[in-house]
């Protein structure tokens, strides 16, 4: 079998290696030659762990190649995935659909022999109903179904996730697409991973609903925490204690600074404004989105705090900038909000983080980029830990305490325990650890 892939960003290049390491001849497909190059060289456009390895090994077996030609791609393909990006439109939070628009139409163009469309972007219900209209009126002789089959990557494990899901949604009531879905999916079936056949509606749905859910369960327990540091409650253990209850579930209950990355934020709005427009609303994820930007914008305060209640002239360490570990993604990032609020209120900011600082320097230019955590406490008032990137879990204390002025930090991830942090002699504030 082969596909195109058109959209070499973090979905579709992911997606599109994983089905050549599954046996498909896959041609990843972007208009911007310069990626197209880099890819070539086996240059990876984002850091993804792993990701280089598997390219270049399914280049090297013929399997996967690139191109800026979509014709040709197009044109040989059994089915072709559109995988380019959906963002949040300025001003009114709609995913903006004219990339997926302009994609359908192009593809269409190029059409042989009967095919299957499949979108893979995040796209708001009835888009897959927009792109049959689209490709219709382009190519009335055409042959296709388009389908709807959502990503659950999360960056940082992307690659486990497409090798090893928890399932697979594909939406559509066409059985000449189910069968090609089910081809290309073949090495799923053989690990008995649960397929889910659904309306391509329902689909599109599913992914917006399980993203929602997600963001809920987070804001859930970062009220929580909130709770638990007024009452004198230890929200690891009311995590546990929750979490263990299998109708909950452990995953995604860790507090912190609040979601970010380049979905939870952008599809919890458009799921509200989709909502909005068929007149049923939802209230519950409209309080999420208000309540997760709230505490962005605060978690400065808790850092001013542990200054003193001033850090004004003062130096703050800060250990992490990308929304979450082993990425290098900034998008909607918490760092966004407490670096230039710790700069507003007058602090001078040392910042280091593993893999994040070219990204962060285009967004945050007014800081000092360090070459490693501890450069960046030395001679600082205080330390903010704002990533747990897996180098800052084992910081070596005694070397900690000797380049801070003050034995100052404040855990916005809760990678320590605050028991042994204050038997080390430090002033140390988590979150809910009441
Ligand atoms: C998320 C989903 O987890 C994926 O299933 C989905 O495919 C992807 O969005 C997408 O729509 O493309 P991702 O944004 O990579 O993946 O990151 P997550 O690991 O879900 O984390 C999102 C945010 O929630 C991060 O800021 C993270 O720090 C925060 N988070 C996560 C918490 O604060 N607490 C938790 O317990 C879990």
């Amino acid at each position: 079998m082969r596909i195109a892939m058109i959209g070499t960003g973090y979905v579709g290049l992911v997606s599109g290696t994983c089905f050549s390491e599954f046996g498909i001849h896959v041609t990843g497909v972007d208009k911007d030659a310069r990626k197209i190059d880099l890819l070539h060289q086996n240059v990876m456009p984002i850091y993804e762990p792993g990701l280089d390895e598997l390219v270049a090994a399914n280049v090297k077996s013929g399997r996967l190649e690139f191109t800026t030609d979509l014709k040709a791609a197009v044109k040989s393909a059994d089915a072709v995935f559109i995988a380019v990006g959906t963002p949040s439109r300025r001003g009114d939070g709609h995913a903006d659909l004219s990339y997926v628009y302009a994609a359908a139409e192009e593809i269409a163009q190029s059409l042989e022999g009967y095919t299957v469309i499949v979108t893979k972007s995040t796209v708001p219900v009835g888009t897959g109903d927009e792109v049959e209209k689209i490709i219709r009126k382009t190519r009335p002789d055409a042959d296709f179904d388009v389908v709807s089959n959502p990503e659950f990557l999360r960056e940082g494990s992307a690659i486990n996730d497409f090798m090893r899901p928890d399932r697979v949604v594909i939406g559509t009531e066409s059985e000449r697409a189910r069968a090609v879905m089910k081809q290309l999916y073949r090495v799923l079936y053989l690990i008995e991973t649960p397929i889910v056949f659904t309306s391509r509606r329902t689909s599109e749905l599913i992914k917006y609903a399980g993203n929602t859910f997600l963001a809920t369960k987070i804001t859930f327990i970062n009220e929580i925490a909130d709770l638990c540091e007024k009452v004198g409650a230890d929200v690891h253990d009311v995590a546990k204690g929750i979490g263990l209850d299998g109708r909950i579930g452990k995953k995604f209950l860790h507090a912190g600074p609040g979601y970010g990355g380049s979905c939870f934020p952008k599809d919890t709005l458009a799921l509200v404004r989709t909502a909005r427009d068929y007149q049923a609303p939802l209230r519950i994820v409209e309080t999420v989105v208000a309540v997760n930007d709230e505490r962005k914008k605060r978690m400065a305060e808790r850092i001013v705090a542990a200054a003193g209640g001033s850090v004004k002239g003062k130096t703050v360490a800060v250990l992490g900038l990308t929304f979450k570990p082993n990425t290098d993604d900034m998008r909607d990032s918490p760092s966004l909000d407490i670096v230039p609020a710790l700069t507003a209120a007058g602090a001078v900011v040392k910042a280091f983080d593993p893999e994040g600082m070219d990204e962060a320097r285009k967004l945050l230019p007014d800081i000092t980029y360090c070459e490693d955590a501890y450069q960046a406490m030395d001679g600082a008032d205080v330390l903010a830990l704002v990533t747990e990137w897996n180098v800052f879990r084992a910081l070596d204390f005694d070397r900690v305490k000797s380049l801070l002025k003050a034995p100052v930090i404040v855990d916005l991830r809760n990678v320590y325990e605050p028991a042994m942090m204050e038997e080390a002699g430090f002033t140390y504030t988590g979150i809910g650890r009441g």
